[in-house]
């Protein structure tokens, strides 16, 4: 999979790109990752990638030319195009599964108080990490492309994601580690008995009440 990401603050993207899982994806080439500075795209002499809002109001708006520019420039046929904002559907971990499918992804960082209403046309899809406002979609789109990563062919071991919460719309059962015993706080028998299948039992009714207890309307019961 190829990642084009359209950002005012390519440095916000330094750290994320070098640690951990995203690193060893991209090492492993299952991967490429590229960071776009929108103002390198800019056709203005002095670069400039915003400007006061027609009508008047607060705040600056992201003009269209860089970004349509940018966009047109690295779409290729089978490119899937995500604009970062709080006006866009609510991502979940369904939504990571269908965009760990793509070939490839341009992914749009809006940022400052707006973007042109006419930037929205190149999206073929627009998301929202949640119910409140960040001050740009870099650490939105951070969220998005990592849990779109980890889901990649070979990038982790399938298991671990099998396994992982919100898949069949249940929470994760409770994993413990050594010692069986710290601070009077006990490892439940169960997961030392070596018996599989009463484990695999076990393991799945904790989910299920877990669920009920914490996230009710996964199970269509709010
Ligand atoms: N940009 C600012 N806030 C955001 C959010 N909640 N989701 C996606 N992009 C954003």
């Amino acid at each position: 999979m190829k990642i084009d990401i359209l950002t005012l603050f390519p440095n916000m993207f330094n750290n994320f790109l070098t640690e951990s899982i995203i690193k060893r994806a991209i090492n492993n080439k299952k991967v490429t990752v590229n960071i776009h500075n929108i103002r390198d795209y800019s056709k203005d002499i002095h670069k400039r990638v915003d400007d006061y809002p027609f009508g008047g109001g607060e705040g600056m708006v992201l003009m269209p030319q860089p970004i349509f520019d940018a966009v047109n420039d690295l779409k290729k046929e089978d490119s899937y195009v995500i604009l970062m904002t709080p006006q866009g559907i609510k991502y979940n971990q369904k939504k990571a599964y269908e965009l760990s499918l793509k070939q490839h992804l341009i992914i749009i960082c809006g940022h400052y108080e707006g973007f042109d209403e006419r930037i929205r046309t190149l999206a073929d899809l627009e998301l929202s990490i949640g119910d409140y406002i960040l001050t740009g979609g870099e650490l939105a789109c951070q969220v998005v492309t990592d849990s779109i990563i980890r889901l990649i062919d070979g990038v982790i071991n399938k298991e671990s994601h099998l396994n992982d919460s919100f898949n069949n719309n249940l929470l994760d059962y409770p994993v413990y580690t050594k010692p069986v015993d710290y601070k009077g706080m006990k490892v439940p028998d169960i997961l030392l008995s070596g018996h599989h299948e009463n484990i695999n039992k076990w393991r799945y009714e904790q989910s299920l009440k877990r669920t009920k207890e914490r996230r009710p309307d996964l199970l269509g019961e709010d």
